[in-house]
């Protein structure tokens, strides 16, 4: 599902040129669950934002689904994702001028849909997050943690193939947390795709496959072997 070959990022500002990913190569299957580990500041959100297409890599390719995300312009990348894949940021961020029913609906108002249907959809969602009592508040009126659960509620509005999390459970208390990892789970086996970062070990158990970073580089990966890969 996903080809990423020889990933470069650099960021440069006031501290020089820092080198987030330093050629990062890997391959995701259709139907994996990867989990994402390593220290803070090794690169973890910078990958997924550039595998998801959203933060443009120095140089490399990144192929979803056999289209090369990085070639296509502005306009058709905006729109491949939104068909393909559901972000939840690190921040979770949420639109504060919307109730938390209008940001989880949000995503699918820009696919012609019945709204019927989607405001179903959204409520189910709000639902299975445990937000059922709040659909009507509006972000600065939740909690930290209940405003994560917008934005994951809000990530799988359009039903995307491919789920791409960053700490999704960061600032949550562990009751809710295994809550939403219930949720993954349940995503993962109807068939969802999920890369995951965390930096809790336990939650990495979810997944059938860990790539740990450090420095810019996957240094091990495990849920792979060779054999397989020459088949993905
Ligand atoms: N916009 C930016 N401008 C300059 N440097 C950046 C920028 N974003 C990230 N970096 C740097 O790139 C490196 C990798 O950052 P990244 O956010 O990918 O790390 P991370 O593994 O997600 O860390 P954390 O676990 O703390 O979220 C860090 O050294 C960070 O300071
Ligand atoms: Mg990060």
């Amino acid at each position: 599902m996903i080809s990423a070959i020889n990933i470069t990022k650099t960021y440069t500002g006031q501290d020089g040129t820092i080198t987030a990913l330093g050629g990062v190569s890997f391959k995701v299957r259709r139907g994996d669950f990867v989990a994402v580990i390593g220290r803070s500041g090794t690169g973890k959100s910078t990958l997924l934002g550039v595998t998801g297409g959203l933060l443009k890599p120095s140089s490399g390719e990144v192929f979803l689904d056999g289209q090369s995300v990085w070639n296509l312009d502005e306009q058709s990348r905006a729109r491949f994702r939104g068909q393909k894949i559901g972000f939840v940021f690190q921040n979770a961020s949420v639109i504060s001028s919307l109730t938390v029913l209008e940001n989880v609906v949000l995503p699918q108002s820009f696919l012609p849909k019945s709204t019927t249907a989607n405001m179903s959809r959204a409520m189910n969602l709000i639902e299975s997050v445990g937000l059922g009592h709040r659909t009507h508040a509006y972000p600065d009126q939740l909690s930290g943690g209940e405003k994560r659960r917008v934005a994951i509620a809000s990530a799988l509005m359009n039903d995307p193939p491919l789920l791409l999390a960053d700490e999704p459970t960061g600032d949550l208390d562990s009751e809710t947390e295994s809550e939403i990892m219930s949720l993954f789970a349940n995503l993962w086996q109807s068939g969802t795709t999920i890369i995951m970062v965390t930096h809790n070990q336990q939650l990495a158990n979810y997944a059938n496959r860990i790539f740990k970073m450090d420095d810019g580089l996957i240094i091990e990966s495990s849920g792979q072997t060779e054999a397989e890969d020459s088949f993905s």
